[in-house]
């Protein structure tokens, strides 16, 4: 018997309207310049969230267009799975917030933690959901409020990021050959310290000390951090190509997380993938962690560098670490 897979009915991206862009730093003191920022990432501008865009409100507007597009209304939606890096409080989650805005009231909504890998991961959940039965359609979503959480005072960091989010409605597929042929993930929690936010959980609350170290917003080791990306990401383009019986020869589009446009190449050469095929649009976006790749997918689509019978591998890495592919028939 054929084991049912679930399958991309539709996505959607909410972004908020106001563009920083490299230049704009100068105003709020930070020291840095536009072809530094180019050279060592590829990024150009970011989107930033407003005092009343959160988490939960940029997850809206990407669920809303996602159920239009895939024809699903809220109260068809089995599972909410949300993944952020940037909840818009500890408790409870921020996909509950997200059910009762989209009245998606038979829902099971909760978060998940897997940092830029966040969406690779939620989407491997509710692939799991959906074939082994236990639910029919899912609305997968990763939002990040990142200007959050970032320094700005730190110019190694603040400049990197970017906030958005992308949501994806997944279904048990009724037709053959499309849907999700092969998922990875892994994780490696020796190496949280390289890339992580010290303090403001339970193990060192919100104090007046803390604040005063800035340990409460991200630190980054950078070089450590660019040299595991660009090794894991080759390890979880391997896996989910060998586990779909497939070269990168037939990959029609690689969508790979957007950090770093010389990540993306160096895991692109390794697949055997020309740039040309690769979506990229961390120059316009920056790192929205866990909401890059259904953003870039969305776009794909609207583009109609996705449709009908496209093959993609998307894949992903982040703190943790985390890393994870997928690869997914259209
Ligand atoms: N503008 C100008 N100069 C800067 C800036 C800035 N924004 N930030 C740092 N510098 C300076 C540093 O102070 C340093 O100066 P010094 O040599 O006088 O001390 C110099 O630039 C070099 O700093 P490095 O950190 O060594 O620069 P590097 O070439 O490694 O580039 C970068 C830094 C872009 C962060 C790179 O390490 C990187 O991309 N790492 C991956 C990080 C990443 O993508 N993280 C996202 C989360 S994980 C993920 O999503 C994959």
């Amino acid at each position: 018997m054929k084991r049912p897979v679930a399958y991309v009915a539709g996505t959607g991206r909410g972004i908020p309207a106001k563009v920083m862009t490299n230049h704009d730093f100068a105003a709020i003191g930070i020291e840095t310049d536009h072809a530094w920022i180019v050279e060592r990432t590829g990024i150009v501008e970011r989107h930033v969230g407003g005092p009343d865009e959160t988490t939960m409100s940029m997850a809206a507007t990407a669920s809303r267009a996602a159920m239009r597009r895939a024809g699903v209304s809220p109260g068809e939606i089995d599972a909410i799975i949300l993944s952020t890096a940037t909840p818009d409080r500890l408790l409870p989650a921020t996909a509950v917030d997200l059910q009762a805005e989209l009245g998606a009231s038979r829902a099971a909504a909760f978060d998940i933690s897997a940092a830029c890998t966040g969406w690779v991961y939620a989407m491997t959940i509710a692939e799991g959901l959906i074939s082994s039965g236990v639910i029919e359609t899912a609305l997968v979503v990763g939002a990040e409020k990142m200007s959050a959480i970032v320094d700005w005072q730190d110019r190694a960091t603040c400049v990197l990021f970017g906030d958005g989010a992308g949501a994806t409605v997944v279904k048990r597929a009724v037709t053959d050959g499309r849907g999700v042929l092969s998922a990875y993930i892994r994780s490696d929690g020796t190496l949280a310290e390289l890339l992580w936010r010290p303090s403001g959980g339970a193990k060192l609350p919100y104090t007046q000390a803390v604040l005063d170290d800035r340990s409460t917003y991200v630190k980054m080791a950078g070089r450590e951090v660019f040299k595991h990306a660009v090794r894991s990401m080759a390890d979880a383009c391997d896996r989910a190509l060998d586990a779909a019986r497939l070269t990168g020869q037939d990959i029609d589009i690689p969508i790979p997380h957007q950090a770093n446009v010389r990540i993306i190449e160096a895991t692109a050469k390794h697949a055997g993938i020309p740039m040309t095929k690769v979506y990229v649009n961390v120059d316009r976006y920056g790192n929205t962690s866990s909401a890059s790749i259904p953003i870039a997918l969305d776009e794909a689509i609207e583009l109609g560098r996705v449709k009908d019978g496209t093959t993609a591998l998307v894949v992903a890495f982040g703190a943790g670490f985390t890393w994870g592919s997928m690869v997914i028939r259209f």
